[in-house]
């Protein structure tokens, strides 16, 4: 039978100009869903987006730019995509990145702010304001936080405060879908991912061969890999699953 559970279920992903986002983007615009595509920086390209549906129109997508690190422009992304879609079954928080890779002998204190700000903050306001408005409405629905192995291994010494971050969202998680969400119906968990196939390695070169060795799988996740997991944590068939963070890592 198929799932026809995103037709006009209406998401918001942010980060969906990065790898993860962008293919968990063209994946539920195949299914139907009314998305709010958040970036950044790099507008994506509507015609690539939909290369792969039937979609001839705009309709089922707002493109809303921010930068998620000011609290203001989270807030004012969160109204324009009310404004577009009338309420919110889902939300998806995939944008995150190292601010800037120092060693922390070196780190100051906007550095530590800016990692905080963009992978812990950010989802924390935008899961806050989503999950009100569902409790507003009377939706049921679901938030997925994207984490990362980092918050295993502490990062490194370059990345310690974004391994911090990711750690503390996933302890958010659990915090807010023990005593927040579960009483209201409403679902968020996190996915943890290992190594995955992006243009978040383009930007931070380091050894990738040698990182990919130390991956039991020998191989880095690929961005579809990621998807199948935050669809399945966005449907309604994973209702029982709540506060939890799945680790997606290749056996790390
Ligand atoms: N790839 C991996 O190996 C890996 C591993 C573990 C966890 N993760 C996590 O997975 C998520 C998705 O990463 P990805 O691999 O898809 O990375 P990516 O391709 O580099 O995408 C990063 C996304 O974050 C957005 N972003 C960066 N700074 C921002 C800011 N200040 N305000 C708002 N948005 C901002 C970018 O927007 P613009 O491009 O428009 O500027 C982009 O959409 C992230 O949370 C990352 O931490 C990735």
């Amino acid at each position: 039978m198929p799932n026809t559970y995103f037709r006009d279920f209406r998401v918001l992903v942010t980060g969906a100009s990065g790898g993860i986002g962008s293919a968990l983007v063209k994946q539920l615009l195949r299914q139907g869903a009314r998305i709010g595509v958040h970036y950044h920086k790099n507008k994506p390209d509507f015609d690539e987006l939909i290369s792969n549906t039937k979609l001839g129109s705009k309709e089922n997508i707002c493109f809303l730019k921010a930068d998620l690190r000011k609290l203001k422009e989270v807030e004012r992304l969160f109204r324009r995509f009310i404004d577009w879609a009338g309420g919110i079954d889902g939300l998806v928080n995939s944008a995150g990145d190292v601010h800037i890779r120092k060693h922390f002998f070196e780190v100051g204190e906007m550095d530590i702010d800016a990692d905080l700000a963009l992978n812990l903050k950010a989802p924390f306001w935008l899961s806050r304001l989503a999950i009100k408005n569902m409790e507003k409405n009377g939706i049921k629905g679901s938030i997925v936080n994207i984490s990362s192995i980092a918050a295993k291994f502490g990062g490194s010494p370059q990345t310690l405060f974004y391994g911090l971050s990711k750690s503390a969202l996933e302890l958010m998680t659990f915090s807010l879908g023990r005593y927040c969400c579960a009483p209201l119906g409403i679902r968020i968990n996190a996915l943890r991912l290992g190594v995955f196939d992006t243009p978040f390695h383009q930007r931070h070169p380091k050894d990738l061969k040698e990182r990919i060795q130390m991956i039991p799988a020998k191989r880095m996740g690929r961005p579809q890999e990621a998807v199948w997991w935050i669809m399945f944590l966005l449907d309604k068939r994973s209702t029982y699953m709540n506060g939890q963070t799945v680790s997606l890592t290749g056996g790390e």
